[in-house]
């Protein structure tokens, strides 16, 4: 495990999909730090609580920008307003995502292609954005919420599986090219969290509070993480769920 010492808190902090459960949670603890933050997210409503919120909790200056990023064209805009208010970027966290509805999307090439657009194409696009910013600048952290859902395809979500399968996949190879450039990319993979997300499921024990995925997450960053399963134990939950046998995995209800 890498055991890298915290850096500052103090830099800056860029965050797409702010006003998520998670990545709210995130930007509290680099408030608290006194962080300068610029938060992106589809409500003005929301990014204006969330940021008075973050100036209470000692950040040190909160911009906003609001864009609904399955518009891959507003990505250069909200990227360069970032720079332009930032200077660097020093943490970058990309937490937005749909859970979708798998059972509509089965019927629905449309639903299935709106979902991957959200959780996939438009995050691939803003990342390939944001690389080679970071690649330039030559030092960095880029981390992104993917999923356990995406190390193995379950008949019960695979449309969201797949698309955070080829999310990981591409942070995988992103990261061996960024560290030439000293710049950390980490893979988040949350288990199953309490947000909005997942407000219609039935709640069971496996399920964590976005504090705890937060923590997690905010920790990763700052220690310069690859690949940080959250809470820990679903690493041990999704190896063994990738080493069973197809023939026995296309029969469980999973
Ligand atoms: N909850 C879980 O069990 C779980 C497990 C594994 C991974 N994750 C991942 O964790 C991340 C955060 O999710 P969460 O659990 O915190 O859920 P959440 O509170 O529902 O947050 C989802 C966020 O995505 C934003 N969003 C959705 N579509 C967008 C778009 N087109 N443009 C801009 N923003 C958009 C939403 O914006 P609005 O605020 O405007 O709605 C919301 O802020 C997601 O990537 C999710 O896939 C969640």
């Amino acid at each position: 495990m890498n055991r890298r010492p915290l850096v500052n808190h103090t830099g800056s902090v860029l965050i797409f999909g702010a006003t998520s459960a998670i990545a709210t949670d995130v930007a509290r603890r680099f408030a608290s730090g006194g962080a300068t933050l610029f938060l992106v997210g589809r409500s003005e409503e929301k990014l204006s609580a969330l940021r008075d919120d973050l100036l209470v909790r000692g950040a040190a200056r909160v911009e906003t920008a609001v864009a609904d990023l399955t518009e891959i064209e507003s990505h250069e805009r909200v990227v360069e307003a970032a720079k332009q208010a930032l200077g660097t970027l020093d943490q970058v966290l990309v937490a937005y995502g749909v859970l979708g509805d798998q059972r509509a999307s089965e019927t629905s090439v449309e639903t299935t292609l709106r979902d991957w657009q959200v959780n996939a194409t438009s995050t691939i696009a803003l990342l390939t954005l944001l690389a080679n910013e970071l690649e330039r600048q030559r030092f960095g952290t880029l981390a992104v919420i993917s999923s356990v859902a995406g190390d193995r395809g379950r008949q019960s979500n695979y449309v969201y599986g797949a698309a955070k399968a080829a999310l990981s996949a591409f942070l995988s190879g992103l990261r061996a090219r960024l560290s030439k450039a000293g710049v950390h990319v980490v893979t988040i993979k949350p288990g199953m969290v309490d947000t909005p997300m997942t407000a219609q499921m039935k709640k069971g024990p496996l399920f964590a509070s976005p504090a705890r995925v937060g923590q997690d997450i905010h920790q990763a960053m700052l220690r310069g993480r690859d690949v940080v399963y959250s809470p820990w134990y679903w690493r041990g939950v999704m190896l063994v769920i990738r080493l069973i046998p197809e023939p026995v995995f296309k029969r469980l209800p999973l």
